[in-house]
């Protein structure tokens, strides 16, 4: 569709809107050393071509609307933090590949379209509990992810490089032009259910998989030799999203969509805001209430069911459906205590939220060897006690958001391959939290699936 003759004006007031979150306390940003050199970064990023359309976020907000129906279901998964060293080809086709096969199982188990989305494609920011780290003596900034410093412990790699800024938008462009390569191009046709699982090292959770592929295998031959067209199969939408915690940037790929004339942020599909900054009267609320992007909030234990009308209140004022996504992370000792209020308040306000469960980030832990790992056994069980609390309320659990690689390596304790603390250290490459693996992130759909059976 040609869209060129229909450019509509922006309201100058909502352009305006767009700067409020300046005038109020902002969090987990970083000190940029040469303000002029940041300032410099922020106007070229604004003249910048947006990394995704207006149109494609649209979409997936109606899809959103779909899994809060409890009509389909949202599979949100990858790196806690990507890097930049780390968007190599290999490693974004075995992410990709690894979602697409959670998709499937999760897809053939529960008979519902999954939104397949990747954490993936601008990761690249993190929050962090302390500003400063100490090692023997020395004290530096915190690593806040690629997109802000460097993560070797010295001086010149911890000070902010605004430039940084500008790799990191290079990056996700790259990252998100080969996904789309893969998901537009035959690569994620289902037809290819087998050769997803091929270059994985063989496992228990791969096996399982080959015997549902092969069965799909024969359902797709059976259809096609009666008629069936699977052509529309060759392509698979799959959307970016990532946590919108650095508001310089956010703000500066925010674009004005010509069509309607109201504002998008263009450096991903969705974005969320993390549980360190979703306070009602900072710049994070404010600055994403005001773009038309679906919002999502993490909500940790201490939430509450007023915490949660006037998130809603403030995010999603209009009530329009796949707008705003809660994604719980209460831990799998209190999801079954905190969520069923959470989701009873949801019933009686009349909102009807999507409802996402991240089992991984109130489950982390630290070995007496100083890994940080988390037991996959606690992930499953908050899984298990996020459906259990949908049931006992009657809501719709309606996605997982979960970190993930496609590789094999030993960050989370457990699983069938039953990886101990001395496991740990064979092939622990997270600079941030841990993730699963390849066949614990199989295991994991298996496990959803069967759950998503008997809703
Ligand atoms: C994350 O998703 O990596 C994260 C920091 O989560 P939370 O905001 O829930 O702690
Ligand atoms: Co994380």
């Amino acid at each position: 569709m040609d869209y060129s003759e229909h450019v509509v004006t922006p309201d100058p007031q909502v352009v305006a809107g767009l700067d409020h979150w300046r005038t109020l306390p902002v969090k987990q940003q970083p000190q940029w050393p040469d303000a002029s050199a940041a300032a410099a970064v922020v106007s070229e990023l604004a003249t910048v071509p947006p990394l995704v359309f207006a149109g494609e976020v649209d979409m997936l907000r109606d899809r959103l609307a779909r899994a809060a129906r409890g009509e389909a279901f949202l599979l949100q998964g990858g790196d806690c933090a990507e890097t930049f060293a780390g968007a190599t080809a290999d490693k974004i086709r075995n992410r990709v590949k690894t979602i697409l096969q959670m998709a499937v199982v999760l897809t053939y188990g529960a008979s519902l379209p999954i939104v397949k989305m990747g954490r993936m494609a601008g990761q690249f920011a993190k929050p962090r509990s302390n500003d400063d780290e100490t090692r023997d003596g020395v004290t530096l900034p915190a690593y806040r992810g690629d997109i802000v410093n460097g993560y070797d412990f010295n001086e010149e790699s911890r000070t902010p490089d605004p430039a940084r800024m500008l790799q990191g938008y290079h990056t996700a462009a790259s990252t998100l032009n080969l996904i789309r390569a893969f998901t537009q191009g035959g690569f994620a046709d289902l037809r290819m259910v087998h050769s997803w699982n091929k270059g994985f090292a063989e496992n228990p959770a791969n096996a399982r998989y080959e015997g549902l592929a092969r069965e799909i295998d024969r359902a797709v031959k059976f259809m096609e030799a009666a008629g069936a067209d699977f052509d529309e199969l060759k392509r698979v939408e799959f959307y970016a999203s990532h946590e919108g915690l650095l508001m310089e940037y956010e703000r500066a790929l925010t674009r004005i969509d010509s069509r309607t004339g109201l504002p998008y942020v263009t450096s991903g599909h969705f974005l969320w805001i993390g549980e360190r900054t979703r306070e009602l009267d900072g710049a994070h609320v404010d600055f994403f209430s005001r773009v038309r992007n679906p919002i999502g909030v993490k909500l940790g234990p201490s939430s509450t069911p007023d915490t949660l009308k006037k998130l809603s209140d403030q995010l999603d004022p209009g009530r329009e459906p796949g707008r705003l996504t809660f994604i719980t992370r209460m831990g799998a000792g209190e999801i079954r205590e905190k969520l069923p209020p959470l989701l009873t308040a949801s019933q009686e306000l009349g909102i009807t939220p999507l409802w996402v469960s991240d089992p991984m980030h109130g489950n982390g832990m630290t070995t007496q060897t100083g890994y940080k790992t988390r037991r996959f056994d606690d992930v499953v069980d908050e899984v298990k006690g996020f459906f259990e609390a949908h049931r006992e309320v009657g809501t719709h659990p309606g996605g997982i958001h979960v970190e993930l690689t496609g590789d094999d390596v030993t960050e989370c304790l457990g699983g069938s391959q039953n990886i101990d603390e001395l496991g740990l250290e064979t092939r622990y490459e997270s600079l941030c939290d841990p993730r699963l693996n390849h066949q614990q992130s199989l295991e994991l759909a298996f496990l959803v699936a069967e759950e998503l059976s008997h809703r």
